[in-house]
C-alpha cells in the first residue's frame, strides 16, 4: 500500500466513524506509523508501507474509529513546545493548561534577581543539582527556588516550567503510579532528571513548612453533571481520577492543596490552579478563606476563566 492509498483508506474509515477531521488524523496516524514528519507524506505520496506498517495502521485506524484518542495511539502530545510521551493512565496535556505555565513564568520573572538568578555554586548549577529529597527540598543543596506541581500527570506543567526557568528545581507529585511512569520517561527524554523529583503521594502531603516557592496544580475539575456532555475520547479512555471532582465536595482537591500550600510555601510564594470556568469564581471566593488574599483570575485563549492564582501573605 502506498502513502496516498493509506491516507485515502484510513481517512474514509475515520470519516465513516464520524470524526470531524478525518484526513488530518489519517495523515497524523500514517506519519507516526512511519516515524515521519507529516510534511514528508505530501512529498512522498508513492512511498510504500511495509506489511508490518500496514498491519499497525489497520489496528490504529480501528482503535481511532472506536474513539480512542489520537495521542494514546501515537503516544505523543505537544505541550508548551515540548514533545511529551503520553499513554493511557494519564491525562493528555491540554493547550489551555499552558496558561498555568504562563502565569508561573510571568510571576517568576517578576521576582527580584537574587531569587531569579541565585549564585551558581557547586550544587545549584542547573546541570549539577542532585535530586532534592522530599521533606528537605532545600536541605544542604542550594538556594535554587523550588516549584511543586501537585497532580503532575505526564509531568507537563513542571517540565515546561523548568525548561523555561533554568534556575528552578521542582517536585511533581501524583497518586497514580502509571502517570508517574510517564512523567519519569518525559523527565529523562528532556534531560531534567537532576532538576525534577517525582514522588507518588497525596497532593502536598509531607512537605516541610516554608520549603517551596511556588505550588502549581491542575487538579480534576469536571463536575458530575458535565460528564455526559464530554466527548467519548475523554469519558471512555482518559482516567476518571484525573478528571472528576468528588461529587459530595467539588472543592475538596482545591481546599486540600491550598491548605498544604499555606503550610509548604514561603511567604510571598505563588499558588496557582487551573480550573473550569464554573469553578473559577468559587475558587477565587474561597482562597482568602484558606489564607490566600486577593486572588486573580486569568482567562485562556478562548476567553474562559481558567487560572486562579494568589500569593501567600
Ligand atoms: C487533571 S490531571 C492533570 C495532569 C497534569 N498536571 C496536566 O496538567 O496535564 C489531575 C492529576 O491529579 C492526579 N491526582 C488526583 N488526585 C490526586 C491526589 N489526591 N494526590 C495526588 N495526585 C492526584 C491525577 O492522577 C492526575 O494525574
Amino acid at each position: 500500500m502506498t502513502v496516498r492509498e493509506a491516507i485515502a483508506r484510513v481517512g474514509a474509515r475515520l470519516q465513516a466513524a464520524g470524526l470531524s477531521e478525518p484526513l488530518r488524523e489519517a495523515q497524523a496516524l500514517i506519519a507516526a506509523c512511519l516515524g515521519w514528519e507529516r510534511a514528508r507524506l505530501i512529498a512522498h505520496p508513492d512511498a510504500r508501507l511495509s506489511a508490518r506498517q500496514v498491519q499497525r495502521l489497520e489496528c490504529w485506524a480501528r482503535r481511532r474509529a472506536a474513539r480512542e484518542p489520537l495521542a494514546y495511539l501515537t503516544r505523543r502530545a505537544w505541550f508548551y513546545g515540548l514533545e511529551l510521551i503520553v499513554g493511557r493512565g494519564a491525562l493528555i496535556p491540554r493547550p489551555e493548561t499552558e496558561l498555568l505555565v504562563e502565569v508561573f513564568l510571568g510571576w517568576a520573572g517578576s521576582l527580584p534577581p537574587s531569587v531569579r538568578f541565585p549564585p551558581l555554586r557547586e550544587g545549584n548549577r542547573p546541570d549539577s543539582v542532585p535530586p532534592a529529597r522530599r521533606g528537605n527540598l532545600k536541605g544542604g543543596v542550594s538556594c535554587s527556588p523550588i516549584l511543586v506541581d501537585a497532580g503532575t500527570g505526564t509531568g507537563a506543567v513542571a517540565l515546561a516550567c523548568l525548561t523555561h526557568a533554568p534556575h528552578w528545581r521542582g517536585l511533581g507529585t501524583d497518586r497514580s503510579r502509571r502517570a508517574l511512569r510517564l512523567a519519569q520517561a518525559n523527565r529523562r527524554a528532556l534531560g531534567l532528571q537532576s532538576r525534577l523529583m517525582l514522588v507518588q503521594g497525596d497532593w502536598l502531603r509531607g512537605l516541610r513548612t516554608g520549603a517551596v516557592d511556588a505550588v502549581l496544580s491542575n487538579p480534576p475539575y469536571v463536575l458530575p453533571d458535565e460528564w455526559d456532555a464530554l466527548q467519548p475520547e475523554i469519558t471512555r479512555y482518559e482516567p476518571k481520577g484525573a478528571l472528576l471532582v468528588p461529587a459530595d465536595d467539588p472543592m475538596r482537591p482545591y481546599r486540600r492543596i491550598a491548605q498544604g500550600a499555606r503550610w509548604a510555601l514561603r511567604s510571598g510564594g505563588l499558588l496557582a490552579f487551573e480550573t473550569s470556568p464554573r469553578l473559577a469564581p468559587l475558587l477565587a471566593e474561597q482562597l482568602p478563606v484558606w489564607g490566600f488574599a486577593q486572588p486573580r483570575i486569568e482567562r485562556d485563549y478562548t476567553g474562559a476563566m481558567r487560572v486562579v492564582w494568589a500569593v501567600r501573605g
